[in-house]
């Protein structure tokens, strides 16, 4: 039984997800409350969120009509079993994706993380091919660098290493195609650089290496968000997705982080006029507000399942809180809020005045690359001698305690990511904080 008299503010009980544990309770960093652009710390402080939260919180934080709808829900409908049942609005919700999605993506399996969706898609994969005969399909590929949440799927496909090497083994018959990123050859690029795109012929050389008749899929992120943004050469995605659809080979596009305005357009797909095979978004789907994730599928993936006996199930998956009926509420405001807004085109109307806020930053001291695209950008400082994560450890610090700055840090890469409702002053005081920042930790 829990002690009655447990100090409610106890910090160690709890163990924080990709976080150094040690030092954040010795000097803690929290958020009790956040409105549009801004969070707000317990003692009173208004910190410019450039990071949407975890690049979910895409219209901007505490919007009235996804809270309105999520109480709503709530009180009428607290949950419906997502298997054998349905509710309504989950209907709403996803014939609303699949007109929002290009091409015939047109079914959605929804689940409540990226690392499902991920887990999702690369299962329908392997039921796809099954379901044609082609069973023998069961590898994956992946690019190192890609980040596909942290599942024993997703960190297999994925291939960013500290997230990988202490879990053993992980899926059997994975291959990665590699990076796209050079520095030498596309350092400060703004946008989709020059070089690159025969990265993708990589592929090639795996296929002929497995050869086609064992690979399931191949995963990428549109452009990789977590690793610290690196968007795609000119010409790769669409050297992947004809390989791809030569060899009979599935193209999962992770547009976690890319769908939903990130990019400008809906989906990442659409900036690229490719048709994926299928699509897994999370976080902006809900605009962060109630966990919700999913996996949109080609008619004819679909389809191919929708055989057999009527009464059997097609397909032996799902969660407990798939379709989460507070989910989908959140799910269809969102959706809602972003047309009303005009966001997705907001976001791709303010993306040169972003780059070249982003591009400013260029010749402070350590910034060894600036890469932005969309409402996002990456910026390499370049680690202390010896010590990667050290410089970036002391911007965390700096940011929250004393320049009222949230921004995402990875290592020693900083990810800047604004809710798609930024004005021109927003991006500019986001550009003098980070400025700031990288000045202090040079
Ligand atoms: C591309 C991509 N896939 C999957 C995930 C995992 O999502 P979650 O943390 O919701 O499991 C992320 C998270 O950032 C992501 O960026």
């Amino acid at each position: 039984m829990a002690p009655l008299d447990m100090k409610p503010n106890e910090l160690e009980s709890y163990w924080l997800p990709f976080t150094p544990n040690r030092a954040f309770k010795k000097k803690p960093r929290m958020f009790s409350g956040a409105k549009d652009m801004h969070f707000f710390t317990p003692d009173g402080r208004k910190v410019i969120d450039a990071s949407s939260g975890l690049f979910c919180v895409n219209a901007g934080h505490g919007r009235e009509t996804i809270v309105k709808a999520i109480q709503e829900a709530a009180a009428r409908l607290d949950f419906a079993p997502p298997f054998q049942y349905g509710h309504p609005q989950l209907f709403e919700l996803s014939s609303r994706l699949a007109l929002l999605a290009p091409g015939d993506l047109d079914h959605t399996l929804f689940a409540n993380s990226g690392s499902e969706a991920v887990d999702t898609a690369l299962k329908v994969a392997l039921a796809y091919h099954r379901s044609r005969g082609e069973a023998s399909r069961t590898r994956f590929i992946g690019r190192e660098r890609g980040y596909h949440g942290v599942g024993f799927g997703g960190i297999s496909v994925g291939g960013m290493v500290a997230n990988r090497k202490m879990f053993g083994n992980m899926l059997a018959g994975v291959d990665h195609l590699p990076t796209t990123y050079n520095r030498a050859k596309q350092a400060f690029s703004v946008g989709e650089p020059e070089w690159g795109a025969e990265t993708a012929d990589e592929l090639v050389r795996l296929i002929g290496l497995h050869d086609a008749s064992t690979i399931a899929a191949v995963i990428v992120e549109p452009v990789a968000g977590s690793t610290g943004c690196i968007p795609p050469p000119k010409g790769y995605l669409q050297k992947l997705r004809e390989i791809t659809e030569k060899h009979g080979i599935l193209l999962i596009f992770d547009e976690v982080i890319t769908g939903f305005g990130r990019l400008g357009t809906p989906f990442a797909a659409e900036r690229y006029g490719i048709v994926p095979d299928m699509i897994t978004f999370a976080k902006g789907v809900t605009n962060g507000a109630v966990p919700m994730s999913g996996v949109m599928v080609r008619k004819a993936i679909y389809e191919t399942h929708m055989q057999g006996p009527e009464h059997i199930i097609e397909l032996f998956h799902g969660y407990t809180y798939s379709g989460h009926p507070l989910a989908v509420a959140a799910g269809v405001a969102t959706l809602n809020l972003y047309k009303d807004e005009g966001l997705f085109e907001k976001a791709k109307a303010g993306e040169a005045r972003f780059a070249e806020a982003m591009m400013s930053l260029k010749g402070l001291p350590s910034v060894a690359d600036i890469r932005p695209i969309g409402l996002l950008a990456g910026i390499d400082l370049d680690p202390v001698p010896g010590k990667p994560g050290v410089r970036g450890y002391d911007a965390i610090e700096r940011m929250y305690h004393e320049h009222d700055l949230y921004v995402r840090v990875t290592m020693d890469t900083i990810i800047v990511a604004p809710p798609l409702i930024a004005t021109d002053s927003d991006i500019s005081q986001i550009r003098d904080r980070i400025a700031t920042v990288i000045k202090a930790v040079a």
